[in-house]
């Protein structure tokens, strides 16, 4: 077993002291260990963020159970996470959170080295997983502080990459990327998953690459998991409007297809392709 959640619910600290904020309520979610290809959608402060840290262990239950790789998560059996912490690989938000080394190329080999690999197999695993992320090898010697976003993006994933994860959970991966940056990302990340059978867990606002990679969505609104199942049944599930999500771009087109040339086609097309067949066909 991955990843299990019974009835979790995660509270923090209101700012100014007084009382407690429920960023995540009684979550039921359980996520393979391998063949997943999972996208977490919500609106902003739906709580995607902090249900994903609690899935490496960074984020502890205020209620609930939380098993990562048949382990119980407590916050006081801390002595174990960090073998937890190379199994399940996060990718922050904010890159900025994750990377601190003098240079891009210490920041990846640190993960590998922490982990117990030499020097020189660590700089080989670091080089490895920047080249995946197509980092440019002049930017190696340089502080990750002084990089552009998409640059400290992808010197983020790499160092996660270079602990070669059995699972990989990204927050945003795309946020920052320009679009040939974000579809190599992704590209990527779908790679490794169909080659290695890894499972992916992925935030995103972009209904595009839900409906392009993802196979299974788990949507959260004000904390509550209000849905999880297949990509195909999420645009036509009947709360689908409550949800605060919009819809893929081949899925837009086919409504104003069918309403303003009164085409007779579905609308449900996941991808262009779809849309394209479904033209054909009539
Ligand atoms: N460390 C924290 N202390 C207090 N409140 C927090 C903390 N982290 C998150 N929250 C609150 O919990 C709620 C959920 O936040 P979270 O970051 O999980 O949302 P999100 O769905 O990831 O949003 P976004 O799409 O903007 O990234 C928000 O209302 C946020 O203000
Ligand atoms: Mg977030």
């Amino acid at each position: 077993m991955g990843i299990k959640f019974e009835k979790v619910t995660h509270s923090f600290k209101n700012p100014d002291g007084r009382g407690m904020f429920i960023a995540i309520e009684d979550i039921d979610l359980t996520i393979d260990e391998k063949s997943e290809f999972v996208a977490v959608c919500g609106h902003t402060g739906s709580g995607k963020s902090t249900l994903i840290q609690h899935m490496n262990a960074l984020l502890f239950p205020s209620k609930g159970n939380l098993e990562i790789f048949d382990r119980v998560i407590k916050p006081k059996k801390n002595r174990k996470l960090n073998q937890i912490r190379k199994r399940v690989g996060l990718v922050f938000q904010f890159p900025e959170y994750q990377l601190f080394d003098e240079t891009v190329l210490k920041d990846v080999m640190f993960g590998p080295l922490n982990f117990g690999l030499k020097k020189e197999e660590a700089k080989e695993k670091a080089i490895q997983a920047l080249k995946m992320v197509d980092f440019e090898e002049k930017l190696y010697d340089q502080s990750p502080f002084r990089l552009s976003g998409g640059q400290m993006k992808k010197a983020s994933i790499a160092g996660i990459l270079a602990l070669e994860p059995d699972i990989i959970i990204l927050d945003e991966p795309t946020r920052g990327l320009d679009p040939k940056s974000s579809l190599e990302v992704m590209e990527l990340f779908n790679d490794i998953h169909k080659k290695y059978d890894k499972t992916i867990v992925i935030i995103t606002h972009d209904m595009d690459i839900v409906s392009k990679y993802a196979k299974r969505v788990v949507v959260l609104d004000e904390g509550k998991k209000v849905f999880d199942g297949k990509k195909e049944d999420l645009f036509i599930d009947p709360n689908f409007k409550t949800f605060h999500l919009d819809y893929p771009s081949s899925m837009k087109l086919a409504i104003d297809l069918k309403n303003k040339l009164n085409l007779d086609i579905k609308e449900n097309v996941l991808t262009f392709e779809e849309l394209m067949e479904e033209l054909e066909r009539i």
